[in-house]
Protein backbone atom coordinates (compact mmCIF):
# COMPACT_ATOMS: atom_id res chain seq x y z
CA UNK A 1 0.00 0.00 0.00
CA UNK A 2 1.23 3.40 -0.83
CA UNK A 3 1.98 5.70 2.26
CA UNK A 4 -0.50 8.52 1.21
CA UNK A 5 -3.52 5.47 1.14
CA UNK A 6 -2.79 5.46 4.59
CA UNK A 7 -3.46 9.40 4.95
CA UNK A 8 -7.49 9.56 6.08
CA UNK A 9 -8.15 13.50 5.62
CA UNK A 10 -11.16 15.11 7.41
CA UNK A 11 -13.12 17.10 5.37
CA UNK A 12 -14.61 18.84 8.40
CA UNK A 13 -16.38 21.87 6.63
CA UNK A 14 -19.99 22.59 6.07
CA UNK A 15 -20.39 23.25 2.24
CA UNK A 16 -19.79 21.27 -0.81
CA UNK A 17 -17.81 24.13 -2.20
CA UNK A 18 -15.24 24.11 0.35
CA UNK A 19 -15.12 20.13 0.18
CA UNK A 20 -14.56 20.07 -3.05
CA UNK A 21 -11.72 23.25 -2.89
CA UNK A 22 -9.96 20.95 -0.36
CA UNK A 23 -10.08 17.52 -2.64
CA UNK A 24 -8.60 19.59 -5.48
CA UNK A 25 -5.59 20.81 -3.41
CA UNK A 26 -5.22 17.49 -2.27
CA UNK A 27 -6.34 14.69 -4.06
CA UNK A 28 -2.57 13.64 -5.33
CA UNK A 29 -1.69 13.74 -1.35
CA UNK A 30 -4.15 12.35 0.34
CA UNK A 31 -5.19 8.09 -0.17
CA UNK A 32 -8.92 8.58 1.85
CA UNK A 33 -10.93 11.95 1.63
CA UNK A 34 -13.59 11.56 5.21
CA UNK A 35 -17.04 12.90 5.60
CA UNK A 36 -18.32 13.48 8.97
CA UNK A 37 -21.08 14.85 9.99
CA UNK A 38 -21.40 18.44 9.78
CA UNK A 39 -20.74 18.17 5.51
CA UNK A 40 -22.91 15.06 5.86
CA UNK A 41 -26.02 16.62 7.24
CA UNK A 42 -25.75 20.32 5.88
CA UNK A 43 -25.15 18.50 2.31
CA UNK A 44 -26.59 15.16 2.17
CA UNK A 45 -25.53 12.23 0.09
CA UNK A 46 -25.21 13.87 -3.43
CA UNK A 47 -22.06 15.29 -1.56
CA UNK A 48 -20.36 11.75 -2.37
CA UNK A 49 -21.03 12.24 -6.00
CA UNK A 50 -19.32 15.59 -6.54
CA UNK A 51 -16.33 14.74 -4.04
CA UNK A 52 -15.54 11.44 -6.35
CA UNK A 53 -15.85 13.39 -9.45
CA UNK A 54 -13.45 15.91 -8.26
CA UNK A 55 -10.61 13.67 -7.48
CA UNK A 56 -11.41 11.70 -4.07
CA UNK A 57 -10.64 8.10 -4.83
CA UNK A 58 -11.64 6.81 -1.42
CA UNK A 59 -14.55 7.97 0.92
CA UNK A 60 -14.88 7.35 4.49
CA UNK A 61 -18.41 8.41 5.57
CA UNK A 62 -17.76 8.64 9.78
CA UNK A 63 -21.57 8.91 11.09
CA UNK A 64 -20.28 7.05 14.22
CA UNK A 65 -23.88 5.04 14.14
CA UNK A 66 -25.18 4.46 17.59
CA UNK A 67 -28.66 2.54 18.06
CA UNK A 68 -30.67 -0.25 18.44
CA UNK A 69 -29.12 -3.57 16.18
CA UNK A 70 -31.86 -3.22 13.94
CA UNK A 71 -31.31 0.24 13.00
CA UNK A 72 -28.06 0.15 12.45
CA UNK A 73 -27.93 -3.01 10.26
CA UNK A 74 -30.30 -1.31 8.36
CA UNK A 75 -28.71 2.17 8.13
CA UNK A 76 -25.29 0.78 7.98
CA UNK A 77 -26.69 -1.45 4.53
CA UNK A 78 -28.37 2.03 2.98
CA UNK A 79 -24.56 3.72 3.81
CA UNK A 80 -22.85 0.66 1.84
CA UNK A 81 -25.01 1.45 -0.98
CA UNK A 82 -23.76 5.22 -1.32
CA UNK A 83 -20.52 3.26 -2.35
CA UNK A 84 -18.06 4.38 0.56
CA UNK A 85 -15.09 2.42 1.22
CA UNK A 86 -15.32 2.84 4.98
CA UNK A 87 -18.00 3.60 7.35
CA UNK A 88 -17.74 4.03 11.25
CA UNK A 89 -20.28 3.23 13.76
CA UNK A 90 -19.88 2.40 17.77
CA UNK A 91 -20.02 -0.88 18.61
CA UNK A 92 -21.41 -2.30 22.01
CA UNK A 93 -23.17 -5.09 21.08
CA UNK A 94 -21.54 -8.74 20.31
CA UNK A 95 -22.63 -10.05 17.07
CA UNK A 96 -24.71 -6.82 15.68
CA UNK A 97 -23.07 -7.25 12.05
CA UNK A 98 -23.13 -11.05 11.99
CA UNK A 99 -23.76 -11.78 8.35
CA UNK A 100 -24.35 -8.20 7.31
CA UNK A 101 -23.63 -8.02 3.80
CA UNK A 102 -22.13 -5.17 3.23
CA UNK A 103 -20.33 -5.38 -0.31
CA UNK A 104 -16.84 -3.07 -0.44
CA UNK A 105 -17.71 -0.93 2.44
CA UNK A 106 -15.72 -1.61 5.41
CA UNK A 107 -16.94 -1.32 8.23
CA UNK A 108 -14.85 0.55 11.06
CA UNK A 109 -16.19 0.45 14.81
CA UNK A 110 -15.12 3.49 17.40
CA UNK A 111 -13.77 2.18 20.62
CA UNK A 112 -13.73 5.61 22.54
CA UNK A 113 -13.53 8.98 20.94
CA UNK A 114 -9.83 10.58 21.40
CA UNK A 115 -11.38 13.76 22.45
CA UNK A 116 -11.64 12.13 26.25
CA UNK A 117 -8.97 11.24 29.02
CA UNK A 118 -9.28 8.96 32.19
CA UNK A 119 -11.05 11.63 34.18
CA UNK A 120 -13.62 12.19 31.38
CA UNK A 121 -14.85 7.89 31.99
CA UNK A 122 -15.15 8.58 35.41
CA UNK A 123 -17.54 11.54 35.60
CA UNK A 124 -19.42 9.24 32.81
CA UNK A 125 -20.09 6.80 35.17
CA UNK A 126 -17.34 3.61 34.21
CA UNK A 127 -16.02 1.75 36.89
CA UNK A 128 -12.16 2.03 37.95
CA UNK A 129 -10.82 -0.96 36.05
CA UNK A 130 -12.18 1.10 32.65
CA UNK A 131 -11.59 4.20 33.38
CA UNK A 132 -8.22 3.87 31.60
CA UNK A 133 -9.14 4.43 27.86
CA UNK A 134 -6.30 1.68 27.08
CA UNK A 135 -7.89 -0.83 29.29
CA UNK A 136 -11.83 0.13 27.23
CA UNK A 137 -10.72 0.46 23.82
CA UNK A 138 -9.20 -2.70 23.73
CA UNK A 139 -12.36 -4.68 25.39
CA UNK A 140 -14.29 -2.72 23.26
CA UNK A 141 -11.99 -3.42 20.02
CA UNK A 142 -12.30 -7.16 20.78
CA UNK A 143 -15.67 -7.09 21.28
CA UNK A 144 -16.22 -5.28 17.80
CA UNK A 145 -14.11 -7.44 15.81
CA UNK A 146 -15.91 -10.69 17.37
CA UNK A 147 -19.17 -8.91 16.01
CA UNK A 148 -17.90 -8.51 12.69
CA UNK A 149 -16.39 -5.07 12.17
CA UNK A 150 -13.37 -5.29 10.09
CA UNK A 151 -11.07 -3.12 12.35
CA UNK A 152 -11.56 -0.66 14.96
CA UNK A 153 -10.85 3.34 15.05
CA UNK A 154 -8.54 4.64 18.56
CA UNK A 155 -5.91 6.82 19.42
CA UNK A 156 -2.12 5.92 18.41
CA UNK A 157 -1.67 5.56 22.13
CA UNK A 158 -3.42 2.56 21.88
CA UNK A 159 -2.82 1.28 18.28
CA UNK A 160 -0.05 -1.24 19.72
CA UNK A 161 -2.45 -2.98 22.07
CA UNK A 162 -4.86 -2.90 19.77
CA UNK A 163 -2.86 -4.64 17.34
CA UNK A 164 -1.25 -7.08 18.70
CA UNK A 165 -5.07 -7.92 20.31
CA UNK A 166 -6.63 -8.41 16.75
CA UNK A 167 -3.17 -9.43 14.80
CA UNK A 168 -2.02 -8.20 11.80
CA UNK A 169 -5.39 -7.80 9.40
CA UNK A 170 -7.72 -5.74 11.19
CA UNK A 171 -7.50 -2.01 10.33
CA UNK A 172 -6.92 0.06 13.22
CA UNK A 173 -7.36 3.68 12.81
CA UNK A 174 -6.36 6.77 14.60
CA UNK A 175 -7.48 10.16 14.94
CA UNK A 176 -5.77 12.57 16.84
CA UNK A 177 -2.69 12.72 15.07
CA UNK A 178 -0.41 15.76 15.63
CA UNK A 179 2.76 16.80 14.31
CA UNK A 180 5.49 16.90 16.66
CA UNK A 181 6.00 20.49 17.10
CA UNK A 182 2.34 20.68 18.40
CA UNK A 183 2.67 17.76 21.01
CA UNK A 184 2.17 19.02 23.99
CA UNK A 185 0.70 22.86 23.18
CA UNK A 186 -1.91 23.20 20.20
CA UNK A 187 -4.29 19.82 20.22
CA UNK A 188 -7.20 21.72 20.15
CA UNK A 189 -10.14 19.53 21.92
CA UNK A 190 -8.02 16.43 21.32
CA UNK A 191 -6.43 14.40 24.47
CA UNK A 192 -4.79 11.43 23.66
CA UNK A 193 -2.29 12.70 20.24
CA UNK A 194 0.19 11.06 18.99
CA UNK A 195 2.45 11.92 15.76
CA UNK A 196 1.40 10.04 12.31
CA UNK A 197 5.65 8.45 12.65
CA UNK A 198 4.10 7.03 16.10
CA UNK A 199 0.61 5.94 15.32
CA UNK A 200 2.15 4.01 12.56
CA UNK A 201 5.36 2.76 14.12
CA UNK A 202 2.73 1.18 17.13
CA UNK A 203 0.90 -0.65 14.56
CA UNK A 204 -1.80 1.54 13.13
CA UNK A 205 -2.98 1.07 9.27
CA UNK A 206 -4.15 4.42 8.85
CA UNK A 207 -4.67 7.69 10.53
CA UNK A 208 -7.37 10.54 10.16
CA UNK A 209 -5.87 13.97 10.20
CA UNK A 210 -7.90 17.16 9.42
CA UNK A 211 -6.95 20.89 11.16
CA UNK A 212 -3.00 20.03 10.77
CA UNK A 213 -3.77 20.03 7.50
CA UNK A 214 -6.73 22.12 6.47
CA UNK A 215 -5.61 24.77 8.84
CA UNK A 216 -2.24 25.14 7.29
CA UNK A 217 -0.52 27.78 5.35
CA UNK A 218 0.08 25.13 2.35
CA UNK A 219 -2.03 22.23 2.89
CA UNK A 220 -1.07 20.02 0.43
CA UNK A 221 3.08 20.12 1.94
CA UNK A 222 1.50 20.04 5.12
CA UNK A 223 -0.06 16.74 4.05
CA UNK A 224 3.16 15.89 2.23
CA UNK A 225 5.08 16.00 5.86
CA UNK A 226 2.53 13.65 7.14
CA UNK A 227 3.14 11.03 4.47
CA UNK A 228 6.34 11.58 5.03
CA UNK A 229 5.49 10.61 8.72
CA UNK A 230 3.83 7.20 7.70
CA UNK A 231 7.00 6.39 5.72
CA UNK A 232 8.79 6.92 8.83
CA UNK A 233 6.74 4.75 10.76
CA UNK A 234 6.81 2.42 8.27
CA UNK A 235 10.43 2.10 8.10
CA UNK A 236 10.35 1.48 11.61
CA UNK A 237 7.07 -1.18 12.09
CA UNK A 238 9.05 -3.37 9.49
CA UNK A 239 6.63 -2.24 6.78
CA UNK A 240 3.51 -3.99 8.36
O1 LIG B 1 -8.89 18.07 13.25
P1 LIG B 1 -8.51 16.73 13.79
O2 LIG B 1 -7.23 16.17 13.17
O3 LIG B 1 -8.51 16.68 15.30
O4 LIG B 1 -9.70 15.79 13.27
C1 LIG B 1 -9.95 14.54 13.76
C2 LIG B 1 -11.10 13.91 13.01
O5 LIG B 1 -11.23 12.58 13.43
C3 LIG B 1 -12.46 14.57 13.22
O6 LIG B 1 -13.11 14.55 11.96
C4 LIG B 1 -13.18 13.67 14.19
O7 LIG B 1 -14.56 13.61 13.94
C5 LIG B 1 -12.54 12.32 13.90
N1 LIG B 1 -12.52 11.37 15.03
C6 LIG B 1 -11.90 11.62 16.24
N2 LIG B 1 -11.92 10.66 17.24
C7 LIG B 1 -12.51 9.49 17.03
C8 LIG B 1 -13.12 9.23 15.79
C9 LIG B 1 -13.09 10.19 14.81
O8 LIG B 1 -11.32 12.69 16.43
N3 LIG B 1 -12.46 8.54 17.96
Amino acid sequence: MNPRDRLIFALDVDSTGEALDLVRILAVEVGVFKVGLELFVAEGPEVLEQLKKAGARSLFLDLKLHDIPATMRAAAKVAAQLGVDYLTCHCEQAGIFAGLDLGRTRLLAVTVLTSLGPEDLKASGYPPALQDPRALVLHRARLAYAAGAAGVVCSGQEAAGVRQALGPKALVVCPGIRPAAKLGTGADDQKRIVTPEQAIAWGASHIVVGRPIRQAGDPAQAARQVVEGIRLGLDQAGGH
